[in-house]
């Protein structure tokens, strides 16, 4: 058997199509391997949504390149949105990279492959915005190899254009993956062991299982899902806000299936700043959207993104932004310093105006505030029950597990490997910033879930 090393850079998007890859090179002989001395195809599936995201891929590159100096039998292949954005200019700089490829041509891999054994080089970086000629990846693992979560594509590219973005110009136009497609995905992902499936799209909420704007939107396709499968929990990631429509917060409230979990990137917090990134709502659209999602279920966690020291951003601005986090009293967030990406509106068009010290100084402050307010929301589900999915075992402490609950907060709780893949009883005694501490309930003990 050859071997395959791959890095995987940036979102879940990347990582699904990271496992996509190294199923199509299982059927190419390729054996994946945790070092990159001993592999024969290394490959890089790259991010550059920030500057920082794109230097690490670049520098990764570098060590790899470094390598196949010493031994040049290395096939070097480089994908995703770095691949994507830089084309076949990225040979300039390491012209020792054999395979340049985006995202929308992994199908294309084994060709490449090909190429490259017969003497040369070969790339594949044309974006495919057809519906007609996009094929959607649909290999999925033998019986027993699944995972416990698995990612599932509905949808891919973006049709927005947040001012400061760089995923359209990579990903392309939206293409929405037929609705029958999906739902055999999942049965076979359900059957294969998995229990849980998140749907990703970079705008999943904008999901059509028909062309452009017909057919059943994502509450329509999650309900087959849940109707249609053995799969026990669904997610989504990413919806954007103005596409949270009744329908589906509706289908929180009635389809168990569906977790009490959205993350739903806010960015900002200012009326200006979130008009100058092109987003299109409103603060107080976001809030209104996020309290009846409160609502709509008992325990909804919700989380969020957002960006500190977008250009023009003011101290003024971004109080707003700490006064909108206290208002929706987010469960967790992640939070980034704007960071210029070429060829986006707000970088050609805007000037990043905000002193690093000032957008460093935000970022802590927004920090601190989203931590207390992490912890006090954990702290307030001591004592309760709730169902985890054992995901693994932990790996700072021997003995214990762990787990996923449904609103999405990680759990560690002492037990044995053999109920991995299960989803159990689990009640909480502590509570840290970013997870939760607790212990199993034991049969016969009454279960009586908050
Ligand atoms: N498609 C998803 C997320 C895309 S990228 C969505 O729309 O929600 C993930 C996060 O990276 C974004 O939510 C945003 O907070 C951040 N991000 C994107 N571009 C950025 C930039 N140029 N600078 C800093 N953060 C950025
Ligand atoms: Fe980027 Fe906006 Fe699309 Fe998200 S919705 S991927 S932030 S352009
Ligand atoms: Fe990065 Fe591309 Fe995802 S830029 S965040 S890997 S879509």
């Amino acid at each position: 058997m050859k071997k395959v090393y791959i890095k995987t850079f940036g979102c879940q998007m990347n990582e699904h199509d990271t496992v996509k890859m190294l199923l199509i090179l299982a059927g190419e002989g390729y054996l994946e391997t945790g070092s990159m001395e001993e592999a024969d195809l290394m490959l890089f599936n790259t991010c550059t949504i920030r500057e920082k995201a794109h230097h690490k891929a670049i520098s990764e590159i570098g060590r790899a390149v470094q390598l196949k100096g010493l031994r040049s039998d290395i096939t070097i292949g480089v994908c995703g949105c770095v691949a994507q954005q830089e084309g076949a200019g990225l040979r300039k700089r390491y012209p020792m990279i054999d395979i340049i490829f985006g995202p929308d041509r992994i199908l294309a891999l084994p060709e490449l492959l090909m190429r490259v054994r017969s003497g040369g080089t070969a790339d594949a970086l044309d974006l495919i915005d057809d519906r007609s000629n996009y094929r959607f990846m649909d290999k999925v693992p033998a019986e027993g190899c699944a995972p416990i979560s698995a990612f599932v594509l509905a949808m891919k590219g973006c049709n927005c254009s947040c001012s400061y973005c760089i995923v359209p110009s990579v990903r392309g136009r939206e293409i929405s993956r037929p609705a029958d497609e999906i739902v055999e995905e999942v049965g076979a992902l359900a059957r294969a062991g998995s229990r849980e499936v998140t749907l990703l799209g970079q705008n999943v909420s904008a999901y059509r299982s028909g062309d452009g704007r017909r057919g059943e939107g994502l509450a329509g396709l999650i309900r087959r899902i849940a109707g249609e499968t053995e799969i026990e929990r669904i997610r989504f990631t990413s919806p954007h806000p103005l596409f949270i429509n009744d329908e589906l917060i509706g289908e929180f409230a009635d389809n168990e299936k569906l977790c009490p979990h959205i993350h739903l990137p806010v960015q900002a917090g200012s009326d200006k700043v979130l008009k100058s990134m092109k987003r299109g709502y409103t603060r107080d659209l976001f809030i209104e959207r996020a309290s009846k999602l409160r609502e709509s279920r008992s325990g909804m966690s919700i989380t969020t993104d957002l960006i500190v020291g977008f250009p023009g951003e003011s101290g003024r601005d971004f109080e707003d932004t700490l006064n909108m986090m206290r208002r929706v009293g987010f469960d967790s967030a992640f939070a980034f310093k704007y960071s210029p990406r070429p060829g986006t509106w707000a970088a050609e068009g805007m000037c990043d105006d905000v002193p690093t010290d000032a957008k460093e100084r935000r970022l802590s402050e927004l920090l601190a505030l989203q931590r207390s307010m992490s912890r006090d929301r954990n702290e307030a589900l001591v004592g309760t029950i709730g169902d985890v999915l054992a995901v693994g075992t932990d790996r700072m402490r021997k003995g214990f597990i762990t787990g996923r609950r449904a609103d999405n907060r990680i759990v560690h709780f002492a037990g044995n490997p053999s109920i991995i893949g299960d989803i159990v009883p689990v009640r909480i005694n502590g509570a840290n910033d970013n997870s939760l501490n607790g212990e199993l309930c034991h049969d016969g003990e009454e279960v009586q879930r908050s």
